[in-house]
């Protein structure tokens, strides 16, 4: 039985079979509307998301399944004191799969490791979130061709954004990549990556302004500013409008460069941007269920070749 809760857990040669059952999916919804009927999944998710969990959820649905849950720790017997543990346990009776996000880092970790169905991790604390990797990686196959041969530069908040955290992880396993890191010095990007970037020999760059690095770039990802993990609010207010991204940037930009976003977006996207043909971020969203399917028949070793 597998779990995912690190994108490297799966090799590059696996993810491109994900990604072209992916866009099978994609172009063929109704050869798997049935192949999950009599399936369910749990989303346990002991941290607020909307688009996460609903991704899952109407992933599920698409493959005709079904889906129980809860979507935030008061409402599960996490607040009753119960370990992550015992409820994977107990989820494992009553689900065939698990896609967990939880607030501490390894705790999908912990939980997959008791339990006897496939448990996906959708978010641990500032560490990982393969899932949106996974979409990221999918957006940018479909939508440029291909995974490799890229300048990607990661805007905002590159120290508690696993989102970030996670696509580099899955980013060095492709030829000529380069990173180029633009963030104020209190969000950068912390030493474990850039210490492996070094001992791999990427290249990357560490800035702080985006206009000067606009034009070099193939792929932009955007992120957030999470409030949510900041020790003090004086701290988030002085940063969270750092950057904004807006017509004017977009215009030093290559004509092809994609502009991508884990969402939710607040303030780092002016929404003028959202109808220029370089913005990816909703279509993302699109992919992101796309991937989940293909994710929850991998793991649930679904034959999809006997599917019409
Ligand atoms: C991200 C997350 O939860 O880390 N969102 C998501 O999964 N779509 C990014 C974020 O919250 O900023």
């Amino acid at each position: 039985m597998r779990h995912l809760m690190n994108p490297l857990d799966f090799s590059v040669e696996e993810l491109d079979r994900l990604f072209d059952l992916a866009n099978d999916i994609e172009k063929n919804m109704g050869k798997y509307a049935h192949a999950c009927e009599g399936k369910k999944l749990a989303t346990c998710f002991y941290e607020p998301s909307t688009r996460t969990r609903l991704s899952f959820e109407s992933a599920m649905l698409n493959l005709g399944g079904s889906v129980i849950g809860f979507s935030d720790a008061n409402s599960s017997s996490a607040s009753k004191g119960e370990s992550v543990s015992d409820t994977i346990r107990v989820i494992s009776c009553f689900a065939d799969i698990c896609a967990m996000r939880h607030p501490k880092e390894g705790a999908p970790m912990v939980a997959a490791s008791r339990s006897s169905i496939p448990v996906i991790n959708a978010g641990d604390g500032g560490h990982q979130h393969p899932t949106q990797t996974l979409t990221d990686l999918l957006t940018i196959r479909s939508l440029k061709g291909r995974l490799n041969n890229f300048t990607i530069g990661l805007c905002g908040d590159l120290k508690f954004g696993r989102t970030v955290h996670s696509l580099i992880n899955a980013l060095v396993r492709y030829e000529g990549i380069k990173f180029i890191f633009i963030s104020p010095e209190e969000l950068k990007v912390p030493d474990y990556i850039t210490d492996m970037l070094k001992e791999k020999n990427i290249p990357y760059e560490e800035v702080i302004r985006l206009e000067d690095t606009m034009p070099e770039l193939d792929l932009l990802y955007m992120t957030r500013v999470q409030r949510e993990r900041f020790f003090n609010e004086e701290d988030y207010v002085r940063l969270k409008d750092f950057y904004i991204l807006d017509k004017a940037k977009m215009e030093l930009a290559k004509p092809d460069m994609m502009v991508l976003h884990p969402l939710p977006r607040v303030n780092e996207i002016s929404v003028e941007v959202d109808d220029d043909p370089r913005a990816a971020y909703f279509k993302q969203v699109q992919y992101g269920v796309y991937v989940r399917m293909a994710l929850i028949l991998t793991l649930l070793e679904t034959d999809t070749d006997s599917l019409t």
